[in-house]
């Protein structure tokens, strides 16, 4: 029986995946690769030092910088980010998102999130949402960063829960694969995410009744 939900934050809450997006985006200009959509894509739900590792890759760079000139180029990438997530409101929040949260708080459900995001609370805090969340799985805590199931099997560890009583919600197929890979069911929110065990085009579509008729 599900008693819990975990929930990836950019790109499912708010749409904080475009301010991710942007602000890689200029490092990859700087660095002199190549800005494609096949790009953008793969780094998403991807932890920011294994996000620069790929756009170095992309270009052939990787052997360009020492590894404090990564911690510099991340830096650079995270504070662009910050002032780019600092503009957000309780507006941001996708459409459909807030009523679907408040869905699972009347229903009972428990929830955590499981954002790779350092700066998850900060954005929780900005959209006004962080009461919803029981707990937030911190991700400089895990050894394996998402697709690996690290962060979902530690979200049901935090809340004392089986992998099986927890749903995982995700924009992006690494997430899905971090979900199914803990044994968790998967909710996939946007195109190409076919792994997941339910699937909407948009967060507004999202609720217990449209998830329940999917599994049924
Ligand atoms: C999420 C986002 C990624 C981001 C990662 C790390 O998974 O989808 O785009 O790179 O978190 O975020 P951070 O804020 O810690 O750099
Ligand atoms: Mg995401």
């Amino acid at each position: 029986e599900i008693k819990a939900f975990a929930f990836d934050l950019d790109g499912v809450i708010a749409d904080t995946a475009r301010f991710h997006g942007q602000a890689w985006h200029q490092l990859a200009d700087q660095v002199g690769t190549e800005w494609t959509p096949e790009l953008a894509d793969g780094l998403k739900g991807v932890g920011r030092m294994d996000s620069l590792e790929m756009i170095l890759k992309a270009g052939g760079h990787e052997n360009d910088y020492t590894l404090a000139e990564k911690e510099a180029l991340a830096t650079q990438k995270n504070d662009n980010y910050l002032r780019l997530v600092e503009t957000l409101t309780p507006a941001d929040i996708l459409p459909g998102m807030q009523a679907f949260l408040d869905e699972l708080k009347a229903q009972g459900y428990r929830l955590i999130l499981a954002s790779a995001s350092k700066n998850a609370p900060k954005v929780l805090g900005y959209l006004k949402l962080s009461e919803y969340f029981e707990d937030i799985v911190d991700p400089a805590k895990l050894a394996h960063s998402k697709p690996a199931p690290d962060i979902y099997l530690q979200a049901a560890k935090q809340l004392g829960l089986q992998p099986n009583q927890v749903i995982g919600v995700e924009d992006a197929q690494a997430g899905i694969q971090a979900i199914k890979a803990a044994g968790e069911l998967a909710i996939g929110i946007g195109d190409n995410l076919t792994d997941a065990d339910v699937t909407f085009a948009t967060t507004a579509e999202v609720s217990l009744a449209a998830i329940a008729s999917q599994l049924s």
